[in-house]
C-alpha cells in the first residue's frame, strides 16, 4: 500500500523516481507527487490520478541530484492533491514520504495544532514531517532520530531538508524499505524494482534502521549508531518487470507460468538415476531440522486472498501426503482469536509479498508462543522471509499485475514438495511414491504451456459471459479452493460480483440463486467427486442455468450437459489444482479486458496489504 521512492546522485534524480513510481505503482495509484532539489529549495509537484498525470506535470526540462516520489493509496484523507505526498512544513523545508499508518497520528496531531502548527492534510503522515521541522536544527539525521521513538505505528520515510541538498533520510519500521547501492547514485524503494535499472546491489533495511543516503555512501544506523548492512545481489533483471510485449501485466504473468514452475520445480526436485534411490528435494536455505517435521501434531497455515486459497489446496496436499492435520486460517482472524498453539505446531506462512501486515503479526504472534514458523514467500528479503525459521522461496520474479496468478500456482507446487518432504521424513510417502510424484511434478510446466496454447479459445467463450452481473463458482475437494479462486480472480479484475462455493454447499442456500441470469463455472475433472459434480451441473441446468465446465481433456460426454468447457490435460491432484487456475484466470482477464477495465490497477486494490 503506497510506494516510495528516493534517488541521491549527481541529475537524473527525477527521471529515476518517476520511472521508480511508475514501477510501484501496483501498490497504489490514487494520487502521486515528488519533491525535489531546486536551485532555490525544495519544488514539490503533486496530483490527484496516476504516475502519468503527475508526469505530465513536471516541466520537461526539470532535473536535479535529489528527489523522493510517492503513489498512493488512500488510507487516512481521500483522494485529493492536498492529501498526495510528499508533505512538508509549513515553510517548506523539509519534505518526507511515507508508507504505512501512524497510529498515535490523532494524538500527534492535537499536540502540534495546540502548538500552532497547520495541517494542510488529513494524512496521518503530515504529522511526521511536522514533528521533524520542528525537531530540526540543521542536522536532519538528528531530527528524524528524534522523532521515530515518538511514532506507533509502520513506516517506511523518506526525508529531504532543503538547507542539506544531496541527502535523503530514510527510515524504517513494519513497511519494507530497499536502499539500492549504485555507482555515484544510491536509491531508496519500497521493493527492489525500480532499484534494479540502477543497480542490484540491494539492503533490506530492518526496523527501526535509519539510512543516511548520499551520492557516494550510504550509512546506515541503529540506536544511535552506525550498523553494518547485509547487501543481497538481486538475481532477476529490471527488464523481468517490464511487460515485454503483453498488453497486460497480469496476461504476461500468466503466461510466465510454464517457465517458473519449471525452474520452481526443477530447482528443487533431483531424481537420482537408480529409481529404488529417493528423490532429492533441496528446501532453499530452510534450516528446520527434519525430526521436527517428525514431531509436528498440527500445521496452521496462514495466509490472506489468493494465497489463503493457495494454502486450502496445500491443506489436501499435506493431509493425503504426510498425514499431519493441517488447518488454512485466515492471518487476520488468526492474530486476534487466541488461538491454541504450543511448540509441536508448525507454522506455514504463504504470501507473494512477504509483507502482508496481518500474515506478517500472526508470523510474530506464532514465534511469540514456540511455534516454529516456516514461510514460502516469493519476494527475496522481504520481512516475513526474514522473520521465519525458514524459507522457501519461490523465485517467481516479480508479480506486478494486481491480480496475482504466477504467485498462486507457484504457492501451490511449493507446498506440495513440502508435503512431499514431510511425507518422506515421516514414512507416510514410500520412496516409490515420492518419486512418481515427484516425477509427475516435474511435468507440470509443459502441461500448463499447453493449456495456454487454448487461450483464444478461452477468450471466445469469456466474451459470451462478458455481461454477467453475477457468476457462481463451484468445485468439491481440489475443485472448492480453486472455485474461490476463480471467483475472486474474476471480481477483481473484471467487477463482475462473483461467488466461489464447494459445490456439496450448493444445496444449503446457493441453489436460491440460480436462473438465466446467474452463470456457474463449474469445476468437473474426472475423479473421486466426478458424478457428484455432475448431479449439481443438472441442478444449475434444471434452473436454467448458463454453466461453463472445465472438464478432463477426455471427457466426452461433459459437452452435452453444459453450455460451453474447457478441457485440461490433467490426471492427479496437484496437476488439476495447478493446470485448473490457469483456464480461471484467463477467463477473468478477456471479460476483464471486455468490459475496459484497467487489469492491472483494478479500482480500490492494491498488490501489497501493508495495513490492517
Ligand atoms: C488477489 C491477491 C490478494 C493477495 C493477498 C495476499 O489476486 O493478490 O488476495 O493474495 O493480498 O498477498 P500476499 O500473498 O502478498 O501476502
Amino acid at each position: 500500500m503506497c510506494g516510495i521512492v528516493g534517488f541521491v546522485g549527481s541529475g537524473g534524480a527525477i527521471a529515476a523516481v518517476v520511472e521508480g513510481l511508475k514501477a510501484l505503482e501496483y501498490r497504489g495509484y490514487d494520487s502521486a507527487g515528488i519533491a525535489f532539489a531546486s536551485g532555490e529549495g525544495l519544488d514539490i509537484i503533486k496530483t490527484k490520478g496516476r504516475v502519468a498525470d503527475l508526469e505530465e506535470k513536471i516541466p520537461a526540462s526539470t532535473d536535479s541530484d535529489v528527489a523522493i516520489g510517492h503513489t498512493r493509496w488512500a488510507t487516512h484523507g481521500v483522494p485529493a492533491e492536498r492529501n498526495a505526498h510528499p508533505h512538508a512544513d509549513a515553510a517548506g523545508k523539509i519534505a518526507l514520504v511515507h508508507n504505512g499508518i501512524i497510529d498515535n497520528y490523532a494524538k500527534l496531531r492535537k499536540d502540534l495544532e495546540d502548538e500552532g502548527a497547520h495541517f494542510a492534510s488529513e494524512t496521518d503522515s503530515e504529522a511526521v514531517v511536522l514533528l521533524i521541522a520542528r525537531e530540526y536544527r540543521g542536522d536532519l539525521v538528528a531530527a528524524v532520530e528524534k522523532v521515530l521513538p515518538m511514532l506507533d505505528g509502520t513506516f517506511a520515510l523518506g526525508v529531504v531538508a532543503a538547507d542539506n541538498p544531496g541527502l535523503i533520510v530514510a527510515a524504517r519500521r513494519g513497511s519494507p524499505l530497499a536502499v539500492g547501492l549504485g555507482e555515484n547514485a544510491n536509491l531508496i524503494a519500497s521493493d527492489a524494482v525500480p532499484i534494479l535499472p540502477h543497480t542490484r546491489k540491494v539492503v533490506f533495511m530492518e526496523d527501526d534502521q535509519v539510512a543516511v543516503i548520499t551520492a557516494d555512501e550510504v550509512r546506515f544506523r541503529a540506536d544511535g549508531k552506525d550498523v553494518n548492512p547485509v547487501v543481497t545481489e538481486i538475481k532477476w533483471s529490471a527488464e523481468a518487470a517490464q511487460k515485454q510485449g503483453y498488453d497486460h501485466f497480469m496476461l504476461k504473468e500468466i503466461f510466465e507460468q510454464p517457465r517458473v514452475l519449471e525452474n520452481l520445480v526443477r530447482g528443487r526436485i533431483a531424481l537420482p538415476d537408480d529409481i529404488s534411490l529417493p528423490p532429492e528435494l533441496n528446501m532453499d536455505g530452510m534450516e528446520i531440522p527434519e525430526q521436527y517435521f517428525a514431531g509436528v501434531s498440527r500445521i496452521i497455515m496462514i495466509a490472506q486472498g489468493t494465497a489463503y486459497h493457495a494454502c486450502m489446496v496445500g491443506r489436501n496436499m499435506i493431509e493425503r501426503v504426510a498425514r499431519i492435520p493441517a488447518y488454512p486460517e485466515y492471518a487476520a482472524d488468526f492474530r486476534y482469536r487466541d488461538p491454541i498453539l504450543d511448540p509441536t505446531v508448525l507454522v506455514i506462512a504463504v504470501t507473494q509479498s512477504g509483507e502482508t501486515a496481518d500474515t506478517l503479526a500472526a508470523v510474530r504472534l506464532a514465534r511469540e508462543r514456540g511455534c516454529k514458523v516456516i514461510s514460502i514467500v516469493n519476494v527475496v528479503g522481504s520481512s516475513i522471509a526474514r522473520e521465519s525459521d525458514g524459507v522457501f522461496y519461490l523465485h517467481c520474479g516479480p508479480e506486478i499485475g494486481v491480480a496475482s496468478t504466477k504467485a498462486f500456482t507457484s504457492m501451490i507446487a511449493g507446498l506440495y514438495i513440502l508435503a512431499i518432504r514431510m511425507g518422506m521424513v515421516r514414512e507416510t510417502l514410500s520412496v516409490n511414491d515420492a518419486r512418481r510424484r515427484c516425477e509427475n511434478l516435474v511435468t507440470v510446466g509443459h502441461r500448463v504451456e499447453g493449456i495456454l496454447s487454448t487461450a483464444n479459445y478461452v477468450r471466445g467463450i469469456a466474451m459470451n459471459y462478458k455481461d454477467a452481473s453475477n457468476f457462481l463458482f463451484l468445485g468439491r475437494g481440489t475443485g472448492w479452493p480453486l472455485a474461490m479462486e476463480g471467483a475472486l480472480k474474476l471480481k477483481e479484475v473484471s467487477y463482475i460480483h462473483a461467488e466461489g462455493y464447494d459445490a456439496a454447499e450448493m444445496k444449503h442456500g446457493p441453489i436460491a440463486l440460480i436462473d438465466e441470469n446467474m452463470p456457474a463455472l463449474v469445476i468437473a475433472l474426472k475423479g473421486r467427486r466426478y458424478e457428484k459434480v455432475l448431479g449439481n451441473i443438472q441442478e444449475v441446468k434444471a434452473r436454467q442455468g448458463k454453466v461453463i465446465a472445465v472438464a478432463s481433456h477426455d471427457d466426452n460426454e461433459i459437452h452435452k450437459f453444459v453450455d460451453d468447457v474447457i478441457y485440461v490435460r490433467a490426471d492427479s491432484g496437484i496437476m488439476n489444482s495447478i493446470c485448473c487456475a490457469v483456464p480461471l484466470q484467463l477467463l477473468a482477464y478477456y471479460i476483464a479486458c471486455a468490459r475496459g477495465c484497467d487489469v492491472d490497477k483494478p479500482k480500490n486494490l492494491a498488490k501489497s496489504v501493508t495495513v490492517e
